[in-house]
C-alpha cells in the first residue's frame, strides 16, 4: 500500500524532527516545512494527503496558510494546531499549545485519520430550513442580477431586505415571520415591472392617472406572486405596503395595527432606503436627515414602534459614506462570472461598480470614470495588471492617484512585494471573503479621502498590514533593494513600532519603551497589523550594529524560545 505523505510545518526544528520521527515510525512519508512559503512550495511539487500546520509561522498565520494550501493543493487535509511544543523528558508526547492538548503517538494518529480522507464525507441533509434559506439566496441573487446595472436602484432591494431583516430580529418575531419579511422585501415593488421607467424615475407632475397606475404595483405584485405556491404568507406584505399608519395609504385604507407587521417594517425601512439613495432628479438625503424625516411622519405614515427600533439598529448595524454619490469602484477581471459575482455583492455592500474583463478597457474606463478605487486582476491577456498599474502610475498619468487592490487567484510572494512595492493598496488571492473586502476597500477609500483633505505634500509611502507582508518579506526587500526608509508598524492596542533602514542597513529601532535590538525582536512578534513604509525618511540614531540575517535569526530563536518557555514541565 502507498504510504500517505504528510507535510509538517513549524519554526522549531526540533518539534518538526521529533514530529518526523514520530510520523515516519507510524508510516507515513514526511516533509518539513520552517515557514509558509517554503511550505506553499513543496505543496505545488508534491502530491500531499496532510499538512500539520503551527498556527504562527514567521511568515504567514497558520490560518491563512490553510486557506493558501486550498488554491496550490486543494486535495491536502490540512490541520492548524495552536501551537506544538516538546515537552521536556518526553520522546512522544506532544502538547498542542494553548488548545491544551497532549497528544501521544496513537492520538496525534487519530487525529490525521479523523479529518483525512478515509472518512467518507457526510453530506448535509436536505432539510426544509437549507432549502428555505436556499430559496431566499436565490431570489436575493437573482433580483440583484435585474438591479445590478441600474446606478439608482443598484442594491436597493437586498439593502431593504437587511434593513428590515434587522428590525425583524430586534422585534424578536418568530422565524417564519422573519423569513416572509425577508422575501416580501425583496419581492416588493414587483408589480412595478410594466409601468414606464420615466413615470417611476423622472420628477415631474403625474397625472391622475400616471398615479393610479403607481398605485397600482402593489394589487400587480400581489397577483403576480400568487401563482406561486410559497412556504411564507408574503401576500398580505406585498398587497399593504404603501398602507399608512394612519389610515391614509393605498390600496385598502388600513390603519394601525390593522396593517401587516411585515408591511410596516417595510413601509419604514423602504422609505429609508429610497430617502438615502440618488435618485436621477435629487441628491441622497443624509443619514441624519432621513432619520428626521422618519421621525417626522412617525404616528401618520409610519408604526412608531417600528421607527423607534430601526432608528437604533440602523446606528449599530449598518454603514454610511453620508451624502451624495456612492463610492465608485472599478473592477477588471478576465474571470468573467466571479467578476459578475463580485460586482453583484458590491453593488449589494453600497458601491457604485463598474465592471471590465480586460485592462485596456479598464484603462479607458478609469479615465471617463474617475473611480474611487480599482480592484485589478494581476494575471489577465492583453494587458495584465501590474504592467497596467506601471501605467497608471507612470509620469504625468492622470491615473496616478487612483487607489488599486489586487485581487489574484495566483499565491506568488515576489509579485505581492513588487505590487506593494509599487504603491498598490492591497493584494488578495481569491478566494476573498466579500464582506472583508468591501470593508478594505471601505477603509482605503476612507483614508484616501482623509489624505487628500489634509495633503501636506507629504507622501505616506506604501500602506500594507503584515497579514499580507509579514516583517521579514519587508526588511528582505527593502535590505535587497538597498532602500532608505522607515518603517511604522502598530500593534492591535496601537502602540507603534519603528524600524529606520538606511541603504538598506537595519540602523535605529524603537517599540515602546525598548530600541536596538530588543525592539526589532520584540516587533518581529506582530503578526497583523497596518504598517506604513515612508521611503527617504531617515533618523540620526544608530542603535542596531548587527546585520539583518543576523538580527533575523536570533528574533525567530527567541520566539521559539519563548513558546517552549510558556509550556509547564
Ligand atoms: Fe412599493
Amino acid at each position: 500500500m502507498q504510504k500517505k505523505t504528510i507535510l509538517v510545518i513549524s519554526n522549531d526544528a526540533i518539534v518538526r524532527d521529533m514530529l518526523a520521527n514520530l510520523l515516519a515510525e507510524s508510516g507515513f512519508h514526511v516533509s518539513l516545512a520552517g515557514t509558509g512559503s517554503e511550505a506553499l512550495k513543496i505543496a505545488a511539487s508534491a502530491g500531499l494527503d496532510y499538512a500539520l500546520c503551527e498556527r504562527f509561522l514567521a511568515d504567514v498565520s497558520g490560518v491563512e496558510l490553510k486557506r493558501r494550501f486550498h488554491r496550490v493543493s486543494p486535495k491536502t487535509r490540512v490541520i492548524v494546531v495552536s501551537s506544538f511544543t516538546v515537552i521536556k523528558g518526553s520522546n512522544d508526547v506532544l502538547r498542542f499549545g494553548s488548545s491544551d492538548f497532549i497528544l501521544d503517538q496513537g492520538e496525534l494518529l487519530d487525529l490525521l485519520r479523523a479529518t483525512g480522507e478515509d472518512r467518507p464525507p457526510v453530506a448535509e441533509p436536505v432539510t426544509d430550513d437549507r432549502l428555505k434559506n436556499c430559496l431566499v439566496e436565490t431570489i436575493d441573487i437573482l433580483v440583484g442580477l435585474l438591479e445590478v446595472n441600474d446606478p439608482f436602484f443598484g442594491g436597493n432591494s437586498h439593502i431593504t431586505m437587511e434593513y428590515a431583516r434587522s428590525v425583524a430580529e430586534e422585534m424578536r418575531l418568530s422565524q417564519e415571520r422573519i423569513d416572509e419579511i425577508l422575501v416580501a422585501s425583496l419581492l416588493h415593488d414587483i408589480g412595478k415591472i410594466g409601468i414606464k421607467t420615466e413615470v417611476l424615475t423622472v420628477k415631474k407632475e403625474i397625472t391622475e392617472s400616471e398615479f393610479r397606475t403607481i398605485q397600482s404595483h402593489c394589487e400587480n405584485g400581489a397577483k403576480i406572486l400568487d401563482a406561486i405556491d410559497f412556504p411564507w404568507k408574503i401576500r398580505p406584505i406585498i398587497l399593504h405596503h404603501h398602507e399608512r399608519y394612519d389610515g391614509k395609504g393605498y390600496p385598502s385604507g388600513l390603519k394601525g395595527r390593522e396593517i401587516p407587521i411585515g408591511a410596516r417594517i417595510l413601509t419604514v425601512v423602504d422609505a429609508f432606503a429610497a430617502m438615502t439613495a440618488n435618485r436621477p432628479y435629487r441628491r441622497s438625503l443624509t443619514k441624519e436627515e432621513a432619520i428626521q424625516e422618519l421621525h417626522k411622519n412617525v404616528g401618520t405614515q409610519f408604526d412608531p414602534e417600528v421607527v423607534e427600533i430601526f432608528t437604533g439598529v440602523i446606528e449599530k448595524k449598518f454603514y454610511f459614506r453620508g451624502v451624495g454619490a456612492k463610492p465608485k469602484i472599478l473592477m477588471v477581471d478576465d474571470e468573467v462570472d466571479y467578476l459578475t459575482l463580485l460586482k453583484l455583492k458590491l453593488v449589494n455592500e453600497g458601491f457604485d461598480v463598474v465592471a471590465t474583463d480586460n485592462g485596456v478597457e479598464a484603462m479607458r474606463l478609469m479615465a471617463v470614470e474617475k473611480p474611487d478605487l480599482a480592484v485589478v486582476d494581476v494575471v489577465m491577456p492583453g494587458l495584465d495588471g501590474l504592467t497596467m498599474f506601471r501605467k497608471m502610475r507612470g509620469e504625468k498619468s492622470a491615473l496616478a492617484e487612483i487607489p488599486v487592490v489586487f485581487l489574484t487567484a495566483k499565491e506568488d510572494t515576489a509579485l505581492k512585494v513588487e505590487a506593494l512595492y509599487l504603491g498598490a493598496e492591497d493584494y488578495l488571492v481569491k478566494p476573498v471573503e466579500l464582506k472583508e473586502l468591501a470593508a478594505r476597500i471601505r477603509n482605503i477609500i476612507r483614508r484616501d479621502s482623509r489624505q487628500r483633505k489634509g495633503a501636506s505634500g507629504a507622501s505616506t509611502g506604501v500602506i500594507g498590514d503584515l497579514r499580507n507582508l509579514g516583517i521579514p518579506d519587508i526588511v528582505q526587500t527593502l535590505h535587497l533593494g538597498l532602500k532608505t526608509a522607515c518603517v511604522t508598524l502598530k500593534d492591535s492596542g496601537g502602540n507603534e513600532g519603528r524600524i529606520y533602514f538606511e541603504n538598506g542597513r537595519i540602523r535605529h529601532c524603537e517599540a515602546g519603551s525598548l530600541s536596538g535590538e530588543e525592539a526589532f525582536y520584540k516587533l518581529l512578534n506582530l503578526q497583523e497589523g497596518p504598517f506604513v513604509i515612508a521611503h527617504g525618511q531617515t533618523t540620526q540614531h544608530r542603535t542596531i550594529a548587527m546585520d539583518e540575517m543576523q538580527l533575523m535569526m536570533e528574533g525567530l530563536r527567541r520566539m521559539d524560545e519563548g513558546k517552549r518557555e510558556g509550556v509547564p514541565e
